[in-house]
């Protein structure tokens, strides 16, 4: 057996193993990023990462662009099967692992721009078959090679760049049908006929053929003529249309019939445009928009004159340089170019004025887009010739991001186009609104964002129903329009929503970035038709109710849906709350419903006070207590006493206590007082003489010191007795006085100032010990400890008895 071999064999086991969970030198070496929102979408870019950073395998979007990622290896990806967005746009990506894209089977987009690929491997695509969107432009490959074959769901698909040279037949197999198709081939030399010709339907096309349109022509010709298709969004970008023969491959634009034509980035002269005209004499195109375009020309496009253009329907112009706008002719002879479209917009041209002249030769348009431009209120005057209603077919009026700055002129000058239904003067300089103002009756669009008013009047139509007073600097809205159905208010100083009675058929409210404090349930069913509603970025009160209500609606329990992203509710205060999303904010109950807290709080208290206080009724600790207290007493005092008084002896003044219930009062004046207290003559016991002489007893009823407390009254009198007889009965035991007496006692047998027998029981009636009441558990516990007297009925037992009585009362003196 060779050992490699089964080294070998371990470490394969032990790799496949470790497989999905990398092992630790790994780890260290390789940097992490965290930064995944909620939605799992982790956005890594400008991380610095020079490899492919750590991410959580349950990640959906994963963006790594603008890093410093050279290299994916074969394992970088794996663990991300859920993962449906890639971006490693920007890096300086030079190599790719065959396998590195192997696990990401629910790969949807991948963006692999701008890097320093030099080659295309099919085996990175292999797997991908969820693949819809595919980005490879802006590497330094030449050709490509046919590497799509796998990709069977790709709608979007992107590759070229400045090295790209060739295009074959073939590189393209397996790409059939495409939403969008974008090439970059500014530089192509070689093409191949029929190398993009297969795919269709093909929604959009977009093309930079900067090099062929200007020195091959044939080339370009071909390649449009393999992309255009009526129903194909044609692009064309970076292209310098220079000479008359730059024009030459719009032959095969127009043969082919392409409906939708767009220029980018674009330059043109004078004689390529006539070309270009007359290259399109007659085509179907109907929308053609420029956007980025450099006119080196002066406009002289006279001698196309004769040709035909009526299937414009839009023009766009957006972006326009004239470089030599002094010499420019005007459009007053491009009637045949003017007359026919139907939607016009010339965005950010430097237009100060369309003559008024011009304007009456646009005789079908419905569309005016003139934003973006330096119009200002005189001049807009000029173009709309004066409010007579020349373009009396416009729907459409948009003069948006000009220098207007009187909304009564606007109202005027359009008060007679009688069909116009939209109307954009956001961003200019109305700083405010007049009391009234004329508007066609047809308006039903108006935008008035970001112009600075500072209050809204009654010059409003009532006919709108879309009207957009974002970023303003709006206090408040009290105008009735019951046509409305979108009202746009972000961006002002609202501190409460608008009453919603107001718009009795709003259905869409923007209030995002306000000082709103909070809405609630019942603002929100003032409208009665509300369905939308954005208001996040306002600085939120996070009370209970907001909170409850904000997440229970988050969550659609309400009618109306908070549109926007929940991240965008963020509380402002209370300030422990500061920062925190709405949604994710956790109130205790304590901290919500604080009175009914405290309240049952309070009750829960009460209660359990009552029930401890009845239980201990019922066990009687209160006797307990008072009489620990009163022994406390008893005890200090006593030991005050004694320290006045060295001689404790002094104190003692009675033989005995009698404790006894009231209902024994009887025996006790009948038999008890007379037998000890008087002197017997007649003693049969003369061996001790002391026995005849009279006890002194302690009687409550006679030697209490009236106006005392019954308790300190017990209390001196035990202390002052030697001894306390207890008269046992069952009406003792019921007696809580007797009870009192008998605790007491039994505290002076512990307490060290009383000898062990300090009690004598006389039972008055027999008394089994299980018939004393629990709580006599003292009682009990002394007699079973200590004997007792038994009170014969028989009458000649008695002399013993009462013998017996003074022996136990004298005892202690027999002793000393
Ligand atoms: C990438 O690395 C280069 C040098 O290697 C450095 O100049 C550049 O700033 C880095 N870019 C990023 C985004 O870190
Ligand atoms: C490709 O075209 C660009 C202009 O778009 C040019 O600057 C560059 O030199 C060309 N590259 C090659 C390799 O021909
Ligand atoms: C516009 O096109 C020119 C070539 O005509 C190119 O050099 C330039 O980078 C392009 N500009 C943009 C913004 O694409
Ligand atoms: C008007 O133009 C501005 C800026 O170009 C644009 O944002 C806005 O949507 C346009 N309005 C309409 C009604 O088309
Ligand atoms: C109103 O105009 C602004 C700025 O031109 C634009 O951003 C906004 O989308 C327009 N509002 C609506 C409702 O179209």
């Amino acid at each position: 057996m060779r050992p490699p071999c089964v080294i070998y064999l371990v470490l394969l086991l032990f790799s496949s193993l470790c497989r999905g969970q990398r092992s630790d030198s790994e780890t260290k070496k390789k940097p992490s990023c965290n930064r995944c929102d909620l939605q799992l979408s982790c956005n890594c870019s400008c991380g610095g990462f020079v490899a492919v950073p750590m991410v959580t395998g349950l990640a959906l979007t994963l963006d790594l662009s603008f890093n410093n990622i050279t290299v994916v290896t074969d394992d970088d990806l794996t663990g991300h099967k859920p993962l449906r967005e890639l971006s490693l746009h920007g890096n300086r990506l030079a190599e790719i692992h065959p396998s590195a894209f192997q696990s990401l089977w629910s790969l949807e987009k991948l963006d692999l721009s701008d890097n320093q690929l030099t080659s295309l491997n099919q085996t990175w695509f292999s797997k991908l078959g969820a693949l819809q969107q595919l980005n490879l432009l802006n590497n330094p490959y030449s050709c490509l090679e046919p590497v799509f074959q796998p990709l069977v769901r790709l709608r979007r698909l992107a590759f070229g760049g400045p090295d790209l040279k060739e295009l074959r037949r073939g590189d393209l197999s397996g790409v059939t049908q495409l939403e969008e198709l974008t090439v970059h081939a500014n530089n192509l030399t070689r093409y191949e006929s029929g190398a993009l010709a297969y795919i269709w339907p093909l929604g959009r096309v977009t093309l930079s053929l900067h090099n062929p349109f200007l020195t091959n022509q044939t080339l370009a010709s071909a390649v449009l003529d393999d992309i255009s298709y009526p129903e194909t969004q044609i692009v064309l970008e970076d292209i310098h249309l220079m000479y008359h023969e730059s024009a030459e491959p719009f032959i095969v634009i127009s043969n082919r019939r392409v409906r939708h034509l767009t220029f980018r980035n674009f330059s043109v002269s004078d004689e390529a445009i006539v070309n270009f005209l007359n290259k399109t004499n007659g085509a179907p195109i109907s929308s053609l928009i420029y956007d980025a375009v450099t006119l080196t020309g002066e406009g002289r496009w006279e001698s196309a004159k004769w040709t035909d253009h009526k299937s414009v329907d839009e023009f766009y112009l957006r972006d326009a340089v004239v470089l030599d706008v002094f010499k420019f002719v005007s459009f007053f002879n491009l009637k045949y170019l003017l007359q026919y479209p139907r939607k016009v917009s010339v965005i950010n041209c430097g237009v100060f004025v369309m003559p008024c002249n011009t304007s009456r030769l646009l005789m079908n348009m419905q569309y005016l887009d003139l934003s973006d431009n330096l119009l200002t209120d005189l001049t807009l005057e000029e173009t709309l010739c004066n409010g007579d209603g020349s373009m009396k077919d416009l729907r459409v009026l948009n003069i948006s991001r000009n220098a207007l700055k009187s909304l009564s002129l606007v109202s005027r000058l359009v008060a007679k186009l009688s069909k116009l239904t939209h109307l954009d003067v956001s961003r200019n300089v109305y700083s405010s609104m007049p009391q009234g103002c004329t508007w066609p009756s047809t308006l039903r669009y108006l935008n008035i964002s970001r112009v600075k008013l500072r209050t809204v009047t009654p010059c409003l139509p009532i006919t709108l129903e879309v009207l957009d007073l974002s970023n303003n600097d709006l206090k408040d809205f009290t105008l009735f329009l019951p046509a409305l159905r979108e009202l746009h208010l972000s961006g002002n100083k609202f501190l409460t929503l608008p009453h919603g009675w107001l718009f009795p058929n709003l259905q869409s409210l923007t209030i995002q970035s306000n000082t709103l404090n909070m809405f609630s349930r019942v603002d929100l069913q003032a409208y009665e038709r509300l369905q939308n509603l954005q208001a996040g970025q306002n600085k939120f009160v996070c009370s209970c109710d907001f909170v409850a209500f904000l997440q229970s609606d988050i969550k659609g329990a309400g009618d109306v849906h908070l549109t926007d992203r929940k991240e965008n509710y963020v509380c402002d205060a209370p300030f422990h709350l500061r920062g925190e999303i709405v949604s994710q904010v956790h109130l205790t109950i304590a901290y919500c419903h604080r009175v009914l807290f405290v309240s049952v709080c309070c009750v829960v208290a009460l209660f359990v006070g009552c029930l401890v206080c009845v239980v201990l009724w019922r066990l009687h600790a209160f006797w307990y207590l008072k009489m620990t207290w009163s022994w406390l007493k008893a005890k200090r005092s006593s030991r005050q006493q004694r320290r006045n008084q060295a001689d404790s002896e002094a104190l003692v003044c009675f033989d005995a206590f009698v404790s006894y219930s009231e209902r024994d009062a009887r025996w006790v004046e009948d038999f008890l007082v007379p037998e000890l207290e008087e002197t017997r003559e007649n003693n049969d016991d003369a061996t001790n003489p002391r026995n005849s002489q009279p006890l002194s007893l302690c009687l409550h009823k006679r030697d209490f010191l009236p106006g005392h407390w019954i308790m300190d009254n017990i209390m001196s009198a035990m202390e002052r007795s030697r001894r306390t007889i207890f008269i046992l009965s069952e009406n003792f035991v019921r007696s809580d006085w007797c009870r009192y007496e008998l605790d007491f006692s039994h505290f002076r047998l512990f307490d060290g100032t009383a000898d062990g027998n300090a009690a004598i029981l006389i039972l008055l009636e027999p008394l089994a010990t299980d018939d004393i009441p629990k709580r006599f558990y003292k009682l009990r516990k002394l007699m079973n400890s200590t004997t007792y007297l038994e009170w014969p009925l028989e009458e000649e037992r008695r002399p013993e008895f009462w013998r017996r009585l003074r022996d136990a009362l004298r005892g202690e003196e027999q002793d000393n």
